[in-house]
């Protein structure tokens, strides 16, 4: 599997913190991989999500990306421009240089993937919070990312939304067969079990455990591993 990125003791502090956000977090992740962070509130998670992304900057460490990395992002609080739903979607690729009619195209094309095309020419901040969440996600496959980084993509959703969401999700990260990657983080364990291939444990901005979905939810292997996690995951755990 060809290797999309790679962090090398990462650092990063956040002003007037007490402790770093991040702490030394090395991570190398390939094409094909579905990796979920998970943590307590705090831990670091939404940060990590920021350097993949490259929009934060590690005070300490080493960040490394293929040449051609696309990475798109849905952030934890959806921001939605007080426009039609459409021009929400189309503003991405025409700011990166598609004509105007082309973007609202390709636009249009997101929208129908996410189910969201009767509503195109809504004001976007009129749409309920399952539907704004598809309209984000149609956002991020407008631009088709060869790396999707989503934060908390189904928190104030409804269990029935949720699922909804959690399809789109798998069928994107999936498309183009193992050429993508998918990092998400969540709060859902259950949705970890079913999303991802590999789990990442943050404490306290540290990386706990890193590891195949299977050994993370196996109770033996965490308590031998990294038995600060087994607490974490003891609701779910057989
Ligand atoms: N803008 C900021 N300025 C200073 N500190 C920040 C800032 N944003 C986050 N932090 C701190 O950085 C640490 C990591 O925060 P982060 O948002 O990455 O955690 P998280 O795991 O995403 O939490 P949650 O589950 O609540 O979303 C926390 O201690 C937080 O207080
Ligand atoms: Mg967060």
């Amino acid at each position: 599997m060809s290797e999309l990125l790679r962090l090398q003791a990462v650092t990063v502090e956040l002003g007037g913190a007490r402790r770093p956000a991040l702490t030394e977090v090395s991570l190398a992740l390939s094409a094909g991989e579905r990796l979920a962070l998970v943590g307590a509130n705090g831990s670091g998670k939404s940060t990590l999500l920021r350097v993949l992304l490259g929009v934060q900057a590690p005070v300490r460490g080493e960040v490394w990306r293929a040449g051609g990395l696309r990475a798109a992002m849905v952030f934890q609080h959806p921001h939605l421009l007080r426009a039609s739903v459409l021009t929400n979607v189309a503003l991405g690729p025409w700011l990166a240089g598609l004509r105007w009619a082309a973007a609202c195209a390709l636009g249009r094309q997101a929208l129908l993937r996410v189910g969201l095309e009767a509503l195109a020419e809504r004001p976007a901040r009129t749409l309920s919070g399952g539907q704004q969440q598809r309209l984000a996600l149609a956002r991020a496959w407008a631009q088709q990312p060869t790396l999707w980084l989503l934060d908390e993509p189904t928190a104030n959703l409804d269990p029935r939304a949720s699922l909804e969401v959690e399809a789109l999700v798998q069928t994107f990260a999936c498309e183009q067969g193992a050429a993508r990657a998918l990092v998400f983080s969540s709060h859902h364990l259950g949705q970890v079990a079913r999303l991802a291939t590999r789990v990442l444990y943050l404490h306290e901005g540290r990386v706990v455990v890193d590891a195949p979905v299977q050994a993370f939810f196996d109770r033996a292997w965490l308590q031998a591993h990294a038995p600060l996690a087994v607490d974490f995951v003891r609701e779910v755990l057989p």
